[in-house]
């Protein structure tokens, strides 16, 4: 199969190719995501066939308004409602009780009792959706394991020839998936997956949340399925280095002297600091520290690091930041990609 390039004169098309049960990559605020019909099971095997997703980890649910969730959820809460109002369409997806007679096909294992679901900010895909009608599966378009795409040639590079055709919008702003928020037990709302929306912002509408104890303590078994798996990584081994400028020239030395490559994500004011090093590979992730910066450019980062340093023994150090709430979402990423790795001399 040959995978077709859509733009935004196509969605007639990408929406037949939809409804006839083949997959289209489509574009969103956060990252490419992986189209099918949510409610053709034949059409969700292929999803998690193209991508060799583990059969237990259930996919999101990509609405185009909050009457297409009523369809299938047992009920909106007044909170759940609220965070609909104020963040839709945006970077925030919902875990809500499914009603007993919900078709949908989010899972190949267990028949859940819950569904996530999320109204993505991006024209084309509410579109595609309108268009065929269909609330769509969406999990990030990459191979599994591969870090989240943030542009059509990345699901390009990873998905040709497995898909029918990738819905070409260019850069996703945002950079990292959705925060994810379990509103299925009234009394208690839990983040499961930080993002770009913070548990202050949802806070100042709703009252107070958890999180996930497995945010904070990676002992504790996570809540929600996809959060176990080792995620967003590239092939080449990556470092987190959260110190001063001296604690990234050990680091150098250190890998430098142990014959790896060393390639550096970071800001261009650590890169210009270490301009009397000669890396064999760096990627700019935000002129100085800026979390949001940061943020869009990781995948991409990694993506780019991971090509320059195929074929060598090389190791990518990647810059940290505090873990304060606004930088949680890029902090558990790059966990993720590290295996948790700190550089700490
Ligand atoms: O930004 C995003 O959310 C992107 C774009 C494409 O919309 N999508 C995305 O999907 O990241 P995916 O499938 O890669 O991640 C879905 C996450 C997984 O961690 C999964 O385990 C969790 O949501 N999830 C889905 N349904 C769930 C449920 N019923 N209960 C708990 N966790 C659930
Ligand atoms: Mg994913």
């Amino acid at each position: 199969m040959e995978t077709k390039i859509y733009h935004q004169e196509d969605i007639k098309q990408a929406a037949r190719v939809i409804k006839q049960g083949g997959l289209v990559s489509f574009p969103t605020e956060t990252v490419y995501g992986l189209g099918a019909d949510a409610t053709n099971s034949k059409a969700v095997k292929k999803v998690y066939a193209a991508k060799g997703r583990p059969s237990d980890n259930p996919l999101i649910v990509h609405v185009a308004s909050k009457e297409m969730v009523a369809q299938y959820v047992s009920g909106i809460s007044d909170k759940a409602n609220q965070l609909m109002e104020t963040f839709w369409p945006g970077p925030l997806t919902l875990i809500l009780p499914l009603s007993e007679e919900a078709n949908l096909s989010i899972s190949m294992t267990d028949q859940l009792e819950t569904a996530a679901f999320r109204m993505p900010n991006n024209d084309l895909t509410l579109s595609l959706i309108r268009e065929s009608n269909l609330p769509l599966v969406g999990p990030s378009a990459n191979t599994s394991g591969k870090p989240s795409p943030t542009t059509a040639t990345h699901v390009f590079n990873d998905l040709n020839g497995k898909i029918e055709a990738i819905l070409d919008d260019g850069e996703c702003e945002v950079g990292i998936e959705s925060t994810v928020i379990d509103m299925s037990q009234l009394d208690k709302p839990t983040i499961l997956r930080p993002g770009a929306i913070t548990k202050e912002e949802i806070e100042k509408i709703i009252g107070e949340v958890l999180i996930d104890t497995h945010l904070v303590d990676d002992k504790q078994a996570p809540k929600s399925p996809g959060m176990k798996y080792k995620h967003y990584s590239p092939d080449a081994e990556v470092i987190i280095v959260d110190g001063s400028i001296n604690d990234w020239r050990h680091a150098i030395n250190y890998y430098k002297s142990q014959q790896k490559k060393v390639a550096i994500l970071s800001s261009q004011a650590i890169y210009d600091e270490l301009d009397d090093y000669s890396v064999f590979a760096h990627y700019i992730l935000s002129e100085n520290k800026d979390v949001k910066s940061a943020m869009h450019h990781l995948f991409s980062g990694l993506r780019q690091l991971d090509a320059d340093l195929l074929g060598h023994d090389g190791i990518i150090l990647a810059e940290g930041y505090d873990e304060t709430s606004e930088n949680m979402g890029y902090m558990n990423r790059l966990k993720k990609a590290a295996n948790q790795t700190f550089f700490r001399k």
